[in-house]
């Protein structure tokens, strides 16, 4: 606190004292649109930032977000002794770099790399930069191929469904390649083998599936399409690649499912991504993106650079990034291995699974997405409601959760779901209050409820006695 004996003059002069909410910095407008020509105390331009900041919502109740919201202080610890650590000059900090080899390694061996070849990987700022480099990997081998054979190559295509994040489409956009999107159906939010054979051709540079859509956390069927491709290169000779998004499936399967196949035990699986700030369990941003092969890394992408001492090869769109969560990976890993893993996944699919249950009681919705494979809980309300999942979600806002609220892509636009991303910090306990809240939201929004707040209190006792 400023001492009442500071003389309004000291206060106002150049060189502050301290910072205090009521007399100093508080009283002034805050600069939005020109840096300030003076500056302000540390604690003060602190004070100003962490208030604004309150504004936002709060992360712990934040279930619209699939990304990590709390870590162990001693993974705090690691990120904030390495901040100031570049992760992209690997000459100056080649341990750093090393230590994402190790992370490749491990998560190769995890999604089943034959042993026989050699996988290859790299950090990313999370799964987008993974899915554009891997798809940017597939068209330019793609336009080998063509210009080896002697055919066009100025027409590639991506098959994809239309529950894919919207990174696949900005890729399509910013890379320019036709985007063939498989729609929805009124029942069903995922795509077919069926329909993506309909689609695909010798401009195909890629099919896409999804381990965990971010619509309805429901999982493609990578297996017939696996097979699908397979039965295509023997009879039309297409080599057309598989890449698995599994931004969100990536941290989960391998451990509560090990025996679903989705991953380099399937032959046309080339490339993965995941993301290490969802159920990788560290902070954002960071991604994985692995290859089968090193052959299925289009040589092209890779870059060799020399001007940070000593020869370098990278494979990234962006340069500069922090190491941080990189190591807090790393962190995870040898903290947590495949037991640790295994042991949060599964109580992270309880929790989601005991939410399931209290609001299956209500009987007021419908489950397209109870919780089976992934923490991921999707629902929608019975025909017989006079209100929506909108109005559901924003009285929800109201308490402080964050629920999302919105309609499947095409052909699902009618559906209209609530969304919850269970994650580590969702206990036991949220689920409960949670679901009284949902409870109570759709209580204050049934029909005699919801008009009563407009009549006033008092009608509203005499209307109920
Ligand atoms: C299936 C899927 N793919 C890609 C992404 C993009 O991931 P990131 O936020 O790590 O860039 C998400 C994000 O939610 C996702 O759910």
């Amino acid at each position: 606190m400023l001492s009442k004996k500071v003389k309004p003059e000291i206060r106002d002069s150049a060189a502050p004292l301290a910072s205090t909410y009521a007399e100093r910095y508080f009283s002034r407008d805050v600069p939005k649109h020109e840096i300030p020509a003076e500056g302000m105390p540390c604690e003060a331009a602190y004070q100003i930032i962490h208030d604004e900041l309150n504004l936002d919502g709060n992360p712990a109740l934040n279930l619209a977000s699939f990304v990590t919201t709390w870590m162990e202080k001693e993974a705090l610890q690691l990120i904030t002794e390495n901040v100031h650590r570049n992760f992209i000059d690997h000459d100056e900090y080649p341990q750093t770099e090393v230590i994402q080899e190790h992370v490749v390694n491990m998560l190769a061996r995890l999604y089943h790399a034959p042993e026989e070849k050699t996988a290859v990987g790299t950090a990313t700022v999370g799964s987008s930069e993974a899915i554009m480099l891997g798809l940017l990997s597939c068209k330019w081998q793609w336009k080998k191929r063509r210009q080896s054979e002697g055919r066009p190559d100025h027409r590639p295509n991506l098959v994809m469904g239309a529950e894919v994040h919207t990174v696949w489409e900005k890729f399509a956009r910013y890379f320019e390649v036709e985007p063939r999107v498989v729609p929805m159906a009124r029942d069903r939010f995922y795509v077919t083998a069926g329909e993506v054979r309909q689609l695909i051709d010798e401009n195909t540079i890629c099919v896409g599936a999804v381990l965990g859509t971010t619509f309805t956390g429901q999982i493609d069927p990578i297996r017939e399409l696996n097979d699908m491709l397979l039965e295509v290169r023997e009879k039309h000779g297409w080599d057309i690649p598989l890449h698995v998004d599994a931004a969100s499936g990536g941290f989960i399967t391998p451990f509560t499912d090990p025996d679903l196949e989705w991953d380099f035990r399937l032959p046309r699986v080339k490339s993965i991504n995941v993301s290490g700030h969802k159920y990788g369990l560290v902070y954002p941003g960071v991604g994985w993106l692995l290859f089968r092969d090193e052959a299925d890394l289009a040589p092209d992408l890779v870059f060799s650079v020399n001007y940070l001492g000593g020869e370098m090869a990278t494979y990234t769109l962006n340069f500069s990034r922090g190491s941080s969560m990189v190591l807090a990976q790393y962190y995870n890993l040898l903290r947590l291995g495949r037991a640790g893993y295994r042991q949060i996944m599964t109580s992270i699919l309880e929790n989601a699974r005991h939410l399931v249950r209290l609001l299956r009681q209500t009987g007021r919705f419908e489950f397209i997405n109870a919780g089976e494979k992934l923490p991921i809980i999707v629902f929608r309300l019975r025909d017989d409601q006079a209100f929506s999942v909108f109005d559901i979600s924003q009285r929800l806002r109201e308490k402080g959760w964050i629920v999302p609220a919105y309609t499947l892509p095409p052909n699902a636009e009618d559906v209209a779901v609530l969304r919850v991303v269970a994650k580590e910090n969702f206990s036991r306990d949220l689920a409960e209050m949670l679901a009284a809240d949902i409870e109570a939201a759709c209580k204050s929004l049934s029909p005699q409820r919801g008009r009563l707040p407009q009549m006033g209190k008092r009608r509203y006792n005499r209307r109920v006695c």
